[in-house]
C-alpha cells in the first residue's frame, strides 16, 4: 500500500550499508573481491546492465531488495500488469505493455479486455503506413507521398522523433519530419524543404487540445489549403489522438483517425498509433520487431527476481543513488550518436513521471524524487561536461549506454568509439591520486616542488559511480527493449517513493497562465499575476508598438 511506503533514507538496513561502504572506495571493492565485475551484472531481452562500478555491494543490493518488497514491489508490477487502476489520482490503468501484446494473449485495463483494441488499431495504422509507402494511398494530384509531417509535442514527438532518428539507417519510406514546438521557427524550417503537393501530415495529440499542436496544426492547414485548396485537408491529413470526435471536428476524414485509449500515458504512448510516423519511415516489420523487443523486456519484467531483473535493479540502484548518497542529477551518456534524442525522450518519461512531491496517499514524499536527468552522447560529452564529473564537487552518477555492433562498415572508429566509453567509467571510478600524478610528473623531469604545486590540480578524486548498459546493436528489437527497459526503470523508483508515475499536474497551471498572458500580450485584459510580468509584458508590448 502506498500509504505504508516507508522512508529510504532512515531504512537501518540501507543506512549500515552506505556507512559501511562510505571509507570504501570502489577500487578497493574491486581489489577485495575478484568476482566483483562477474557478480554485479545483470541480463534480460538482450540488455546487459554492468553495475560494479556502482557504489554497493552485497548488503547494499540485499537491503535494496528488502526493501523493495516492503514497498509491496512484486505486487504492484503486477497490478500495473494486470491493467488495475495505478494511475489513483485519474482514476487509471497505465496499460502500455498492452500495446506491445503479441496475437492470441490477453491483456486487461481496469478488468476490460483491451487486446482486441489494441492489435485491430494497430492493423488499422499499420496497413495505412504500408499503403503509404507502396504508393496505394496518394496525394490529391494521385502522386505518391515522399515526405510526412508529425505536428505533436511531449509524448506525442518525443518517442516517434526518437525512434525514426535511431534507426534512420532502416528507414526506406517517405522522409519523416517533426514540428513540435510552438516557436514558428521550426515550422518554418520544415516547410521550407516541402512540397504540399508531396506532403502527408498526422496531428498527434492525446487530448487534441494541446496549444502549441492546435496552433502548429491549424498553420500548416492554411498551407495546404493555400496551394492545393480545402480538398486537400481530406487527402493530405491524418490523426492521432483519443479525441476522435475533435480530430474529426478540424476536418480529418474518418478514416485517416487513428485512436488510441486514455489508460496510456503520452510519455508511453511511442507504441501505440502514436508510432505512425514511426511506421512510416521503417515499414511494419520494424515496427513489429520495436514491438516485440519491447515486449521481451516486459517479460523479463514480470519474472526475472529482483537481483536479476534488469529494469528492478536500475530503479533500485536509482534510489541508492538519489537518497542514500544524495546525487543530485544522472547523466545519461548513450555512445551511439543516434541515440542522441533518446535523452529528451528520458527526460519526460523520468521527470514528467517521477518528478512528484505527495504520495499517493496524498502525503508529503520524505524523501527526495527524481534525480535531475541530462547528458550528450559520447564522445562530444566528453568535451563538454565531463570534465565537471571527473573533478566538480559533486558526484553526479552516468549511464553509459553502449551498442556494441556498428550498423557501419567502419570498425576502427567503432573501436575507438566503444575504447572512450569504457576507459570513461574506469577513469571515474579509478581517478587518480595527488601522489600518483605527482609521481607521474617528477618521472617526466618536473622538480618535486613544481610536481607537488601541478599535482594538486591534477588529480582525480575517483568513486564516482557508473552502470553500463550494454545491447548487442541498435536496432528495433533491442531499441524497443533498452525503452521498455527504462519505462519500467521509472516505475520501479515510483513504487519505493510511494507516488503516481502517471500523472502530470504540475504542467497544468503554466499552460494556463500561458492562456491569461497571451490575452494580455493580445490587449484583451490583464494577466494579473504579478508586478513583474506585468512589466515584461509592458516590455514586449512597447516592443512590437
Ligand atoms: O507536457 C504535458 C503533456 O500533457 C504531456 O504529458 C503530453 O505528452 C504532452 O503534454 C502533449 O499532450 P497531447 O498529446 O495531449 O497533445
Amino acid at each position: 500500500m502506498a500509504g505504508a511506503v516507508p522512508r529510504l533514507s532512515d531504512d537501518p538496513a540501507l543506512r549500515a550499508a552506505r556507512d559501511a561502504l562510505a571509507a570504501r572506495p570502489l577500487s578497493a571493492l574491486f581489489e577485495a573481491d575478484p568476482q566483483r565485475a562477474q557478480r554485479l551484472q545483470c541480463a534480460g531481452a538482450g540488455i546487459d546492465l554492468h553495475y560494479a562500478k556502482q557504489r554497493v555491494d552485497d548488503d547494499a543490493i540485499a537491503a535494496l531488495v528488502a526493501f523493495a518488497t516492503r514497498c509491496g514491489l512484486h505486487d504492484r508490477i503486477r497490478a500495473l500488469c494486470d491493467g488495475e487502476t495505478v494511475n489513483s489520482t485519474e482514476q487509471r490503468a497505465a496499460q502500455h505493455m498492452a500495446l506491445r501484446a503479441q496475437p492470441g494473449e490477453i491483456w486487461m485495463a481496469q478488468g476490460e479486455r483491451v487486446d482486441e483494441a489494441v492489435l485491430s488499431t494497430r492493423e488499422r495504422f499499420l496497413q495505412f503506413a504500408e499503403d503509404v509507402r507502396a504508393g496505394r494511398i496518394l496525394a490529391t494530384d494521385g502522386g505518391p507521398f515522399s515526405d510526412v509531417i508529425n505536428i505533436g509535442i511531449g509524448g506525442s514527438d518525443f518517442g516517434p522523433r526518437m525512434v525514426c532518428a535511431a534507426l534512420a539507417p532502416m528507414a526506406h519510406g517517405p522522409r519523416v519530419h517533426f514540428i513540435a514546438n510552438v516557436d514558428a521557427a521550426e515550422r518554418e524550417q520544415v516547410l521550407s524543404g516541402l512540397d504540399p503537393a508531396r506532403t502527408l501530415v498526422i496531428v498527434t495529440s492525446k487530448t487534441f487540445r494541446t496549444q502549441e499542436t492546435m496552433a502548429n496544426a491549424q498553420s500548416v492547414r492554411h498551407w495546404l489549403v493555400a496551394n492545393l485548396g480545402e480538398a486537400a485537408v481530406a487527402r493530405h491529413v491524418a490523426a492521432v489522438s483519443t479525441a476522435i470526435d475533435a480530430a474529426e471536428a478540424f476536418g480529418i476524414e474518418a478514416s485517416r483517425v487513428f485512436g488510441f485509449w486514455d489508460w496510456v500515458g503520452g510519455r508511453y504512448s511511442l507504441w501505440s498509433a502514436v508510432g505512425l510516423p514511426i511506421a512510416l519511415a521503417l515499414g511494419r516489420a520494424a515496427f513489429e520487431q520495436l514491438l516485440a523487443g519491447a515486449h521481451a523486456m516486459d517479460d523479463h519484467f514480470r519474472c526475472a527476481p529482483a537481483a536479476q531483473n534488469v529494469p528492478v535493479m536500475m530503479g533500485l540502484l536509482a534510489v541508492w543513488n538519489r537518497n542514500l548518497l544524495g546525487a543530485q542529477s544522472l547523466v545519461i551518456a548513450p555512445y551511439a550518436q543516434r541515440l542522441q534524442r533518446f535523452i529528451g525522450w528520458l527526460q519526460q518519461l523520468e521527470m514528467e513521471s517521477n518528478g512528484k512531491g505527495v504520495r499517493m496517499d496524498g502525503t508529503p514524499v520524505p524523501d527526495a524524487t527524481t534525480a535531475a536527468l541530462w547528458g550528450d552522447v559520447g564522445t562530444n560529452a566528453q568535451h563538454a561536461f565531463f570534465q565537471m564529473l571527473h573533478q566538480g564537487p559533486d558526484a553526479h552518477p552516468v549511464d553509459f549506454i553502449l551498442p556494441i555492433q556498428p550498423d557501419h562498415d567502419d570498425h576502427e572508429q567503432q573501436r575507438l568509439l566503444i575504447a572512450n566509453c569504457l576507459a570513461q567509467s574506469a577513469a571515474l571510478m579509478h581517478g587518480r591520486s595527488v601522489a600518483q600524478v605527482q609521481s607521474a610528473l617528477e618521472a617526466s623531469g618536473m622538480t618535486p616542488q613544481a610536481a607537488e604545486r601541478a599535482a594538486v590540480h591534477r588529480h582525480l578524486p575517483g568513486n564516482r559511480p557508473s552502470s553500463t548498459v550494454l545491447l548487442e546493436r541498435l536496432d528495433a528489437w533491442h531499441l524497443g527493449a533498452l525503452l521498455a527497459c527504462y519505462e519500467h526503470r521509472t516505475f520501479v523508483q515510483s513504487v519505493l517513493w510511494g507516488i503516481n508515475a502517471f500523472d502530470q499536474w504540475g504542467v497544468e497551471l503554466g499552460k494556463r497562465l500561458a492562456d491569461d498572458v497571451d490575452a494580455a500580450l493580445r490587449g484583451e485584459r490583464a494577466a494579473g499575476l504579478d508586478a513583474e510580468t506585468d512589466l515584461l509584458i509592458q516590455r514586449v508590448l512597447n516592443s512590437a508598438a
